[in-house]
């Protein structure tokens, strides 16, 4: 036997629980140019990502400024479901307009409207402008940041109609990019309404022409790509389902979302959302072979189920398997998992979360079968991430919860994520805590880019898919420490 296959053993099948910090990817030989390295990845062979990272589903760091963000980086952001489906429907909405290259669902106004509705409809949207239309429901003008009257008082009292701009320029259904592209520039314009015998059919707007993030992931339509957390229950009301029907509609990933998904209840309720449900689903998470193997053998699952996501416990925040003494390291899940989809269904996508410290830690989850990470460490500092920027000792903070933690808990929404029943009231399975305020996510995202591609070029993997194929060995103590700076003064 090959020393690399004993250690693949140790890691997948003797009970080795190992992580990250206790293995290491061996040099491999680069016969490649080093600019010619390829991170982008795909989850079941359908969603094409120019980078393998997503960022968690919790309420402290994927909204859907977070959201927005990751997909235009190429990435995807996880929207978290600790709140309404109402709100839900709000934040995949925002995401959805953010950036396309023609906005269906246009934002309208009735021209006898008062100022204060424009106002609170451009804020509560996100919003820079609103097509103005009478009451045949015809095109008369639009009305935007720049039309606001500078009086205070007409704030409140003026009529859309008065500070509109009147002369509307558009264009017809069809139009080509460039003509599009060449009218706003003809005209010193940002927005283009689309108008077919008077009536509004869509908007093109300046930012979504430009390409300003060259990377972004997107679906057909040019929409960002938007994923969305979801409890495995199905709502049991018909005003809840109408709302996760209308939800439906814009997003493109469901995540079923809970602590550990091997469970009767958990995937019958999944097998349930996906009869009533159109849009594709990612099942976890879930931490064993044996998890993977059920789910993939003896579950008929829609075609609709396209990717698995992998660790349990792992989290930064998590306490669940200090509660339970249940748990499953993210390496070890991933490694896990990948056989299993390798087994059984290797067009099923695999995505590693949580337990993230380090950017090499990403390169090492690609190389025993993720096709993604998540994270919510990397990201709960981020300047996108929701909540505010506190000091404590002058340091910039950040909270970071857990979505098992106390604090998280109060709401209802996030209580099936555990085990539910009163001994999800007392025992919580996550923190909460302070991280560093780390600025822009897109800083971040580029330090673990260059941890990922660095350490494909050092493997010798070109793309993710031999990435997956390099050889990797637990470390043993002495080597570990060497591994690390040490010997030093003090600092590390
Ligand atoms: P990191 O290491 O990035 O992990 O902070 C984020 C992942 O942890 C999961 N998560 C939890 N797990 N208790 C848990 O056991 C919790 O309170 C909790 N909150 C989040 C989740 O999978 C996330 O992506």
């Amino acid at each position: 036997m090959k020393l690399t296959d004993y250690y693949r053993k140790k890691i997948h099948y003797e009970e080795l629980i190992a992580t990250f910090d206790d293995m290491l990817i061996l040099p491999g030989y680069t016969g490649f140019n080093i600019d010619d390295v390829d991170i982008t990845s795909s989850l079941g062979n359908k969603y094409q990502f120019n980078m393998p990272i997503m960022s968690s589903a919790m309420d402290t760091v994927t909204e859907e400024e977070m959201a927005i963000k990751m997909a235009l980086l190429g990435g995807l952001g996880v929207l978290h479901r600790n709140c309404s489906y109402e709100k839900q429907l709000e934040m995949v909405r925002k995401v959805k307009r953010a950036r396309s290259f023609v906005i269906d669902d246009v934002a309208t106004i009735k021209n006898d409207a008062k100022i204060a509705e424009a106002k609170l409809r451009m804020e509560s949207d996100g919003i820079s402008g609103l097509v103005v239309v009478d009451d045949k429901d015809r095109v008369c003008g639009i009305f935007t940041q720049r039309d606001f009257p500078y009086q205070e008082e007409l704030l409140n009292t003026g009529d859309v109609k008065d500070y509109m701009t009147k002369k509307v320029v558009s264009i017809t259904p069809g139009a080509s990019r460039d003509e599009a592209l060449q009218k706003l520039f003809e005209n010193r314009i940002e927005k283009l309404p689309i108008i077919e015998e008077g009536k509004l059919k869509g908007l093109i707007t300046i930012k979504d022409l430009k390409p300003e993030f060259p990377l972004a992931s997107k679906d057909k339509e040019g929409r960002l790509l938007c994923g969305l957390a979801l409890s495995p229950k199905v709502p049991n009301n018909m005003a809840s389902l109408s709302i996760l029907k209308e939800i439906d509609a814009y997003v493109d990933l469901f995540f079923i979302d809970v602590a550990e998904f091997y469970k009767k209840i958990d995937i019958d309720g999944a097998k349930e959302l996906m009869s009533i449900l159109e849009s594709d689903f990612i099942l976890g998470n879930i931490g064993t072979y044996e998890a993977a193997e059920h789910l993939l053998t003896k579950v008929d699952f829609s075609e609709q189920f396209i990717a698995l996501k992998a660790g349990m416990g792992s989290g930064s925040i998590c306490s669940t398997s200090i509660q339970t003494g249940v748990g499953a390291p993210t390496l070890y899940a991933t490694a896990q998992v990948a056989d299993a989809i390798a087994d059984y269904n290797p067009k099923i996508g695999l995505i590693s979360d949580g337990g993230f410290k380090n950017p090499g830690d990403l390169p090492k989850a690609i190389s025993v079968g993720a096709d993604m990470i998540m994270s919510g460490h990397f990201f709960a500092g981020c300047e996108e991430s929701p909540g505010y920027v506190d000091t404590i000792q002058g340091r910039k903070v950040k909270v970071y919860r857990g979505m098992g933690s106390k604090e998280a808990r109060v709401s209802e929404y996030i209580l099936d994520r555990y085990i539910e029943g009163e001994g999800s009231k007392t025992l919580p399975e996550g923190v909460s805590d302070y991280v560093p305020f780390v600025g822009a996510v897109s800083g971040v995202l580029n330090s673990l880019k260059e941890g990922i591609r660095n350490g494909m070029i050092y493997a010798g993997a070109s793309n993710i898919s031999d990435m997956k194929k390099v050889k990797v060995g637990i470390v043993s103590n002495a080597g570990r420490i060497e591994q690390r700076p040490h010997d030093l003064l003090g600092r590390y």
